[in-house]
């Protein structure tokens, strides 16, 4: 695999996991540089979700892809907004305000509980059989006003107890180490290796 295509137009996703795969010796290409549009996340999970990106971006660009679909899990709010964190807040899609909906419904609230839910699936092909399914989560709590100005979506507001910051308070390499996107990266990463894949 000399070439990946990422499908994915966050920003922030691109970011991270063109860091995570930087030791491959693979050219990594976000779809937009072939001009695919965003693909329909119509499905209530997010393994079904990252499987049609990575197998719609494939399909239009004729190479190997690969899809992340996450998002955050409250357990006061029974897992939501989960597969749709992209548009809690409706259309048009805005982090600002899907935030500022998070703080909202849990106004009061004293069980903060929360994890991020990370699933990468990559495709060799569009119609490819046996992608690769790596997942990864990470805990933490719902803060009660945003903090920190780095990371995206609902990083202000996710608070790792662990490290006592937010996810927007910490740089790029540390969010990795620790999030559920760098987690399921780093499995992605250990399998595609073993599978000989790349070196
Ligand atoms: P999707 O995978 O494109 O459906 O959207 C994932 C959504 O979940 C993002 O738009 C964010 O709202 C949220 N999300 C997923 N991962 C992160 C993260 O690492 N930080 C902050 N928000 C995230």
């Amino acid at each position: 695999m000399k070439k990946l295509v990422i499908a994915s137009s966050n920003p922030g996703k691109l970011r991270e996991i063109a860091h995570a795969l930087e030791p491959l010796a693979i050219e990594v290409l976000p779809q937009s540089a072939f001009n695919v549009p965003e693909a329909e996340e119509p499905h209530a999970t997010f393994i079904e979700n990252a499987l049609a990106k990575a197998r719609h971006a494939s399909r239009r660009c004729g190479l190997p892809a690969l899809a992340d679909d996450s998002g955050i899990c409250v357990d006061a709010l029974n897992g939501e907004p989960g597969v749709h964190s992209a548009r809690y807040a409706g259309e048009p899609v805005s982090d600002e305000r899907n935030n500022r909906k998070l703080l909202a419904t849990l106004a009061g609230e004293t069980n903060r509980k929360a994890h991020y839910y990370c699933v990468i699936a990559l495709v060799r092909h569009a119609e490819d059989p046996q992608p690769l399914i790596a997942e990864g989560e990470w805990h933490g709590e719902i803060l009660r006003a945003p903090r920190g100005a780095s990371g995206f979506g609902y990083d202000p507001l996710f608070l790792d107890p662990e490290l006592g910051r937010s996810g927007a308070e910490l740089a790029l390499e540390e969010k990795n180490r620790v999030s559920h996107r760098g987690g399921a990266l780093t499995r992605l990463v250990a399998r595609l290796r073993e599978r000989g894949v790349v070196l």
